[in-house]
């Protein structure tokens, strides 16, 4: 955990952790979605031993992951902790139809464990480390399982890990499991203790991040200049992998001859990404490119080379570019297919429309950044970089604005409040900052009688969400707005109530100080 790599190895040197390492934004409590698959429970009548944290794609949660290792093994925290076992799923899928005992599995991944015994282990405090349960490829399943309570048992990969987040192995190990929301429900709420939340960088982190990446002051500063003048940017870079492609982009393009105007949106940076990866689809050797700088080698364990996204994000924004190709070349059973629907699609404000609608039906949101950017892709600019990829389009301004207009109109029944703020990502990446402008107005104003429209409110749930004051009520009666609006502004109750900076490592005087300190210890 000393040493990280940002991207691939080809581009990014593995770099010290503590060097890099910007605070994260982290709280305790879930979303709205979370809460309903995972039900309320008295928390405090029990001992905390299960931790599950949520975040959405490139927050920070492997980096938070690999803060708190480093700490510990270098004595500065949680050293009550005897034993800190890091297993990602991703590796763990490497032996999912294998058959291994709890004591084996932790030889396997850790030699350096080669010498702790059964009997050791029984009387040390372990704590597990889950990372990335989002990549899981194991099938967990709680309801149907063996009971294993012997850690010289050998059972299937899964069965091991169900057995130990259930406590009959190792009844007083701790555990801690990453996701992204979408994956989060394959644990069963009875089983998890408490519920964080990485939610990135907060303004003056995100400022942070970039001065810590270049050591050169004015290469920073302009990266961070560039930053505050686009409000879709700014925005975005609450998610540290956004801040690291932008900052991958940037540097390039300001340390290199290339003229012309930067990025501004996420997909123009992604945009801009692919093409320097020296994507060029007309040439034969388009694979070379792609395979150094988007896949990475993972963790050679049993000398199996892992390739993966260097972040998933990049995968959907290809399978953005893919399915706007198939727009464009008229592929109508692809189209067919991912829109679940019968008749053909002919017009592009129609096409994006039904993504859109397709998007919102998800409980979880895991078409939300795909759909950011299949809307990014209309603009103009972003056809013209990637144009041999995405074919030609219509993109007439009557197009763009009858897009936009159709964003800020949509609302159908029993779609989440979070799947709502992604409407508005929507239009940040389509350049529009009509209803971004409209809230910030409003709420400078603080004049609460001006109506609300839907879209405004999902607007103003993201600002207040994100907003470094904590709100000590919402009272959703103040707003003038329909009934649809007051629902869309749910999400914005994240933020009232309890909050920290990265607490991770506090209060590990205290016996449970490991796994309460991740949430701050100190709740609502
Ligand atoms: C809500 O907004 C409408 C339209 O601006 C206005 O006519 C109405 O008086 C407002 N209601 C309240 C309670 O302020
Ligand atoms: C508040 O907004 C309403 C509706 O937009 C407007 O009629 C009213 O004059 C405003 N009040 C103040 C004090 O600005």
């Amino acid at each position: 955990c000393e040493r990280v790599t940002e991207g691939s190895d080809a581009t990014g040197s593995r770099t010290l952790l503590n060097r890099i390492y910007t605070e994260l934004y982290i709280t305790e409590g879930q979303s709205e979605e979370v809460h309903t698959q995972h039900e309320v429970r008295q928390l405090e009548t029990r001992p905390i031993r299960v931790v599950l944290t949520n975040g959405v794609a490139g927050v920070g949660k492997t980096f938070s992951v690999q803060k708190f290792t480093l700490d510990w093994a270098e004595g500065l925290e949680n050293q009550h902790v005897s034993v800190v076992v890091l297993l990602s799923f991703r590796e763990l899928n490497l032996i999912r139809d294998e058959q291994y005992s709890l004591l084996e599995l932790l030889h396997v991944f850790h030699p350096t464990l080669q010498k702790v015994t059964a009997e050791k282990l029984a009387v040390s405090q372990l704590l597990f480390i889950f990372d990335g349960l989002d990549e899981s490829r194991l099938s967990l399943d709680f309801t149907n399982r063996k009971l294993l309570s012997d850690v010289t048992q050998k059972s299937s990969v899964s069965q091991l890990l169900t057995n130990l987040i259930h406590g009959n192995l190792l009844p007083s190990a701790l555990v801690w499991i990453t996701s992204r929301p979408a994956a989060a429900n394959q644990i069963p709420p009875t089983c998890v203790d408490r519920l964080t939340e990485v939610r990135g960088f907060t303004d003056a982190q995100k400022e942070e991040y970039f001065r810590r990446k270049f050591s050169d002051e004015e290469l920073s500063s302009r990266i961070i200049s560039h930053m505050k003048t686009s409000r879709s940017l700014h925005i975005m870079c609450s998610i540290p992998v956004f801040c690291w492609i932008t900052a991958t982009v940037l540097e390039h393009m300001l340390t290199t001859e290339q003229r012309g105007e930067l990025p501004k949106t996420l997909t123009d940076m992604y945009s801009h990404f692919l093409l320097q990866c020296g994507l060029d689809v007309t040439e034969a050797s388009v694979y070379s490119g792609v395979c150094t700088e988007i896949f990475k080698r993972d963790c050679v364990i049993f000398q199996k080379p892992v390739y993966c996204f260097v972040h998933l994000s990049i995968q959907e924004f290809l399978a953005a570019v893919y399915m706007f190709h198939c727009f464009t070349s008229r592929k109508t059973k692809v189209l067919r297919d991912f829109l679940d629907i019968w008749n053909d699609i002919t017009s592009l404000h129609e096409f994006l429309s039904k993504s859109m609608l397709r998007s919102l039906q998800s409980k979880n949101g895991h078409l939300d950044l795909f759909v950011r950017f299949l809307h990014g892709l209309c603009l103009e600019s972003n056809q013209r970089l990637l144009e041999g990829l995405l074919g030609q389009t219509e993109n007439s301004p009557g197009t763009i604005q009858r897009v936009i207009n159709n964003l800020k109109k949509m609302n159908s029944v029993k779609i989440s409040p979070d799947r709502s703020i992604n409407i508005f990502h929507c239009l940040m990446e389509m350049n529009d900052l009509s209803v971004h402008q409209e809230i910030q107005e409003f709420l400078k104003s603080e004049n609460r009688s001006k109506r609300l429209s839907e879209i405004h409110c999902s607007a103003l749930a993201f600002m207040l969400q994100m907003s470094e004051e904590v709100l000590d009520e919402l009272d959703l009666q103040k707003y003038n707005t329909s009934e649809d609006g007051r629902l869309r502004l749910i999400p914005a109750v994240r933020n009232c109530g309890a909050r920290f900076h990265n607490e991770l490592t506090r209060n590990s005087e205290d016996h449970q100080g490991v796994l309460l300190s991740l949430c701050g210890g100190h709740s609502h």
